[in-house]
């Protein structure tokens, strides 16, 4: 998968993807990053990105023609990508629009800074707008970064244990059970013991428990809707009970 990223600060990106799991899987071959910094596809002398907006007000907008231009430059006759616009005003970002992300073999991630963008970039040029949370930042650089490591550690091969990215908070639905390692006891706080029996049927139906109990207790929301089996309701029960 190609991952290209349009920024005024191509910089940040140094660290994020030539660090940890997103490094190596560039260099296996699973995804391919670059970063452009799109002031070099402004069309004037002053390599200027931003202008006054029509009809006054505070503030610079973005201009259409860079994006444009590098778009056009990046795309050259390969298959339409997905262009995605990092905004506070987009569609909130979630693990299944990662997974459907991490279908494409093209994604384009358009980073503003200031104001805002023209328009005609929202209309003409760009496949889905994104946010990453009620929050706003002071550009889409981060957002980027969420997306593209969301996405790579998706790809296959790319997680040394193909089950980590199915069993983890999101994918199933629910919230992940808590985890522990060595020691069994640590400043008088212990392991449950049930994690320490060896009984392996146990410990699956312990943590499938927990991951319930986390849910329920943190993310009542996840559960709205979810089909629920006759043993996850029972368990519900006791813990309305318990509360
Ligand atoms: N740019 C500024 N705020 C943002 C947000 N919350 N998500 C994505 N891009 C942004």
């Amino acid at each position: 998968m190609k991952i290209d990223v349009l920024s005024l600060f191509p910089d940040m990106f140094t660290n994020v993807f030539g660090s940890s799991i997103l490094k190596h899987a560039e260099e296996s071959g699973a995804v391919s990053f670059r970063v452009v910094d799109f002031r070099e596809y402004a069309d004037n002398k002053h390599r200027k990105v931003d202008d006054y907006p029509y009809g006054g007000g505070a503030g610079m907008v973005l201009r259409a023609q860079p994006f444009f231009d590098a778009v056009d430059d990046l795309v050259k006759d390969q298959k339409k990508p997905r262009v995605v616009l990092l905004c506070p005003q987009g569609e909130r970002y979630t693990q299944k629009k990662a997974e459907e992300f991490s279908k494409e073999e093209h994604l384009i991630l358009l980073c503003g800074h200031y104001e805002g963008y023209d328009e005609r970039v929202r209309e003409h040029l760009v496949t889905d707008e994104v946010s990453i949370g009620d929050y706003v930042l002071t550009g889409g650089e981060l957002g980027a970064m969420v997306i593209a490591d969301s996405v790579t550690r998706l790809l296959p091969g790319v997680l040394g244990n193909e089950e980590s990215a199915i069993t983890d908070s999101f994918s199933t639905g629910i919230l992940e059970h808590p985890h522990y390692t060595r020691p069994a006891e640590f400043r008088g706080m212990k392991v449950p013991d049930i994690l320490l029996s060896g009984h392996h049927k146990n410990i699956d139906e312990w943590r499938h428990r927990e991951s319930l109990k986390r849910t329920w207790e943190r993310r009542p929301d996840l559960l709205e809707g979810k089909a629920l089996s006759e043993k996850e309701q029972l368990w519900i029960e006791e813990f309305t009970r318990k509360e």
